[in-house]
């Protein structure tokens, strides 16, 4: 492109009005956490502050809805919550009682998920090792191994004829064959390639195709690569297609609230602070709807149905992180100092969370000490050395001071598992009654 056709673009750019999220609607979520605010109060009267607040009731809620909205489009279907999103023990192993598998993606997740001995896992990701693949094999009455490349599916078929065991097998779609996402898996036009490799090696049952697409505000990316794989299986061979006992379509569901961003990520935001870096955040919160699960699930049932399920008898595996574990998680903060009236120092900070979340993202910060459905500008810091560690620029409350308790709800996802030992330790994860 020239320098006109960018100024061009630049300009539609800056004519994108990204929504708002409607005010009422963020009133009525802050709502529900303030009426229930003796729930996070007694919590905090228990173990102090800070603390991750493991939700159960909300976890098993979600886990149930997710569960009812796929069996109730799809005839067979297994779930595998992703350990990714949130390894803490308490979510696993309330999952694994309501009937869920768990999808691991290391060997230290693939022992962890042993523990709590699950029905059944699957371990995915690339550049297994042999003592991840090792680890497999040792458990192969559990476990899938949803293989990465020609060279994984070699070292697994070694592995497992050297443990005297044959383990059950799939082999991983690269959904992009350009770009980062070239990393994951093998080329749609190899799957018949494969099974014919996977011959070589009797103690490897490959049965299964995988492949993952991450953050999907609807189920269009999923879809459109469903449809391309049906065009490659209508031109495999049967007796290929006779093997294929499932197809994992992963994860990457996006929880129902949308995404809720703050200015500068939105597009118009981003190219506004390339021009002017530093323009103030505050008030105003971007939204990006999403589409309910019963929608993905009804439009993954028809394109499977459509495309897919013609050619292959099969169970569809599902992999949700995300979705299950968003709202299975709150983060409790207090007020340790107020620098000005519109600046104050928590005692947690970002370490929490291992990344600088509420630049870009935005969730509520909740007073629970002094609480309102009325939003004031304040940039709530936490206490590490650093400017980036910042819960957001606003809270909800009738003021704020030293002493006071805030909730940032909905933390469950990408957060707690991301949590790193940086100058304060990392706090405890309490139970809420
Ligand atoms: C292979 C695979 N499956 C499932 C997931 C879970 O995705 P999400 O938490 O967005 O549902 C991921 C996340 O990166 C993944 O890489």
């Amino acid at each position: 492109m020239d320098d006109q056709q960018y100024l061009n673009k630049a300009r539609d750019i800056l004519r994108t009005r990204t929504p708002l999220i409607d005010k009422g609607r963020l009133r009525s979520f802050v709502d529900e956490f303030i009426k229930d605010r003796q729930r996070y109060q007694e919590a905090h009267d228990r173990a102090g502050s800070p603390l991750y607040l493991f939700d159960e009731r909300a976890l098993i809620r979600k886990a149930k809805e997710f569960r009812n909205a796929f069996h109730s489009e799809f005839p067979r279907v297994s779930i595998f919550y992703a350990l990714k999103s949130n390894s803490h023990p308490f979510i696993m192993e309330s999952l694994i009682n309501e009937g869920y598998g768990i999808d691991v993606s290391s060997g230290k997740e693939l022992e962890q998920a042993l523990r709590y001995s699950p029905a059944k896992i699957i371990f995915s990701g690339p550049g297994k090792t042999l003592e991840e693949l090792c680890l497999a094999c040792g458990n192969a009455d559990t476990v899938t191994v949803l293989l990465d490349s020609f060279g994984e599916l070699s070292r697994l078929g070694e592995t497992a004829s050297g443990k005297d065991v044959r383990i059950k097998a799939g082999v991983r779609l690269m959904i992009e064959e350009k770009g980062l996402w070239r990393k994951f898996g093998i080329l749609l036009s190899d799957i018949e390639r494969f099974f014919d490799e996977a011959k070589k090696y009797p103690n490897v049952e490959l049965c299964g195709l995988q492949f993952h697409s991450s953050w999907n505000l609807d189920a269009g990316k999923q879809t459109d690569f469903i449809s391309r794989l049906g065009r490659v299986l209508a031109q495999m061979n049967r007796d290929v297609l006779q093997k294929i006992n499932f197809i994992d379509i992963g994860g990457g569901y996006w929880p129902v609230q949308g995404e809720w961003i703050q200015p500068c990520a939105t597009q118009e935001g981003r190219l506004k602070q390339c021009i002017e870096p530093g323009i103030p955040e505050g008030m105003e919160h971007y939204g990006i709807s999403s589409a309910p699960i019963g929608e993905f699930a009804r439009r993954l049932a028809k394109a499977l149905e459509e495309h897919v399920l013609k050619y292959v008898d099969c169970t569809i595996y599902l992999e949700p992180g995300r979705w299950i574990s968003h709202e299975a998680m709150h983060i409790l903060v207090k007020v340790v100092d107020k620098k000005a009236y519109d600046t104050v120092i928590c005692d947690g900070g970002t370490n929490m969370i291992g990344w600088e979340r509420y630049e870009t993202d935005y969730f509520p910060v909740i007073n629970l000490s002094q609480p309102s459905l009325d939003e004031h500008p304040c940039m709530i810091f936490g206490s590490l050395c650093t400017p980036h560690d910042l819960w957001g620029y606003s809270y909800f409350g009738s003021d704020i001071g030293p002493g006071d308790i805030l909730l940032i709800p909905m933390q469950g996802a990408y957060t707690y598992s991301l949590r790193q030992e940086f100058i304060k330790p990392i706090p405890p994860v309490h139970r809420l009654q």
